[in-house]
């Protein structure tokens, strides 16, 4: 289990948005996001189950930028399964998931997608990092996908930014890269980039 927030949508066709916090963060950071990106949508906050120094997190690293391997893989796994309860216990559907992270939720959403073909159907990821090489990617044809990235972000390198979409595209995903001339923080145009693209996939 995990714990979490889910509010009900006004429009049942819509997706379910997955909101996917940052270090240190908690389920009711990104609620406004959703509110901006799609008022009418159901939203599912999660707290990440582990801590680090009391803040919150969705897996373990041993640095900044270094994943623990094993515990991203098991905590991956984890957020898979309590999709598929909480989709059961809230009655939404789990094939209608468009994921919404920020940093460290962003590298579990991606986490979701390099290793799930039907986890969620979009995501929008603001400023991921890679989540881990060396894995086979599953088939991700009909997924979109959307990065937010920081032209000087010093946590989510250009480079990096731009290994994640090119590993995404090869899975079969359609990725759209934004830049910001920002650094690591989430910036009020940058969510309202997210939700232009949003509109287009998914209205
Ligand atoms: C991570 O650990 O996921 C990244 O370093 C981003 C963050 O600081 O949370």
């Amino acid at each position: 289990m995990m714990q979490h927030i889910f509010r009900k949508g006004t429009n049942s066709e819509k997706p379910v948005l997955l909101l996917l916090h940052g270090t240190g963060g908690t389920e009711q950071d990104l609620l406004s996001l959703a509110e901006i990106v799609d008022p009418e949508a159901s939203v599912l906050s999660v707290r990440g189950n582990v801590l680090e120094n009391g803040m919150p997190r969705f897996f373990k690293r041993l640095a900044e930028g270094v994943f623990d391997e094993e515990d991203l893989v098991f905590r991956t796994k984890e957020l898979k399964a309590f999709l598929e309860q909480a989709a059961t216990d809230h009655q939404f559907d789990a094939s209608n998931i468009v994921a919404i992270g920020y940093s460290n939720g962003a590298n579990i959403a991606a986490s979701l997608l390099f290793h799930y073909d039907d986890a969620v159907k979009g995501a929008i990821l603001h400023h991921p990092m890679v989540p881990i090489r060396n894995v086979p990617m599953p088939d991700l044809a009909g997924i979109h996908v959307w990065i937010g990235a920081g032209a000087n972000d010093p946590i989510c390198t250009q480079e990096e930014s731009t290994e994640l979409q090119k590993r995404l595209e090869e899975a079969g995903a359609s990725v759209g890269l934004h830049w910001e001339n920002a650094g690591h923080q989430l910036t009020m145009s940058e969510v309202k980039a997210a939700k232009a693209w949003y509109e287009q996939y998914f209205k």
